[in-house]
């Protein structure tokens, strides 16, 4: 087996093919870091994974964050969130089901924990069962944006910070999916606006729809610079569209992409992603 690399848009994301992620020497598994850092996001077709793999797999780099109790996981606690539409039983959700709400909310461009002091590195999504069509996640690199924006809003951004809050996100949406306790365990939280790979020392705007508005800003001076940031960083020519296949395990930076899920049919036909989180190594600024 000889591990191949493809990529899959002139700015970012490449296929990975050539590899069983059950079963990976040290030099294979540097290679694949080496991508994951080079190209943000990484599509593994085939993959036979379970979820004790799945951790396995996802541990290489680094702790994982464990799934908050919500009404969208059954208010389980693991390292294994599913993402699914059939509730316990096994019967699809009905429209007005809050965890068809829910599951909308994630149809907004977002990186995974951003309105947690220290936001997700990676997230890891295994496709297990797939609607017939639609359902597809699409990817944008935070990188190619920054790197288009003019000198003088790169220089304006540079020491800025954004509060990036759950609540407000939500209601945003047009969901008022939170509650008290939720609004208590999601207190609003600041994050740079400009990041930088330790890796690489690649630049990304950190944005997206948690962030609700911008330290120091007139709240909606901040809010209107936030809009129009998400917008030019999702632009066409910088994403990526998944059309999911079951087998399929895609990973992806969440310090360097932003990511929604596209529609489908969500009380017609099921749909199952098992998802692991990989911990941030700190706050993206002082306290
Ligand atoms: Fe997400």
């Amino acid at each position: 087996m000889k591990l191949s690399v493809r990529k899959l848009t002139p700015v970012f994301a490449a296929e990975i093919t050539g590899v069983d992620l059950t079963r990976l020497d040290d030099a294979t598994f540097a290679h694949i870091e080496d991508a994951f850092e080079t190209y943000s996001v990484l599509a593994f077709p085939q993959q036979n994974l379970d979820d004790d793999a799945q951790i396995a797999f996802s541990r290489r780099f680094g702790e994982l964050e464990k799934t908050q109790g919500h009404i969208a996981n059954n208010f389980q606690v693991k390292h294994v969130s599913e993402i699914s539409n059939l509730d316990p039983s096994g019967k699809l959700m009905a429209a007005d089901d809050p965890r068809v709400l829910y599951r909308l909310g994630q149809r907004n461009w977002h990186s995974d924990s951003s309105f947690k002091r220290v936001p997700a590195k990676a997230s890891l999504l295994h496709a297990r069962k797939l609607p017939p069509d639609g359902g597809d996640t699409q990817f944008a690199s935070l990188r190619a944006a920054y790197d288009a924006l003019p000198a003088e809003r790169k220089r304006l951004l540079e020491d800025k910070v954004a509060i990036h809050h759950y609540a407000y996100s939500r209601r945003n949406g047009g969901y008022e999916l939170t509650n008290e306790e939720e609004d208590k365990r999601f207190p609003p939280v600041p994050q740079a606006m400009v990041r930088v790979n330790p890796v690489n020392g690649r630049e990304a705007l950190y944005v997206g729809s948690h962030a609700s508005h911008i330290r120091g800003m007139p709240e909606d001076e901040g809010r209107a610079l936030l809009k129009d940031l998400l917008e030019f960083a999702t632009q066409e020519q910088f994403t990526y569209l998944h059309h999911w296949k079951v087998g399929d395990l895609v990973m992806y930076d969440n310090r360097a992409v932003l990511h929604r899920a596209r529609p489908y049919k969500i009380t017609e036909h099921p749909r199952i992603l098992h998802r692991t989180t990989v911990m941030g190594e700190g706050p993206t600024v002082p306290a």
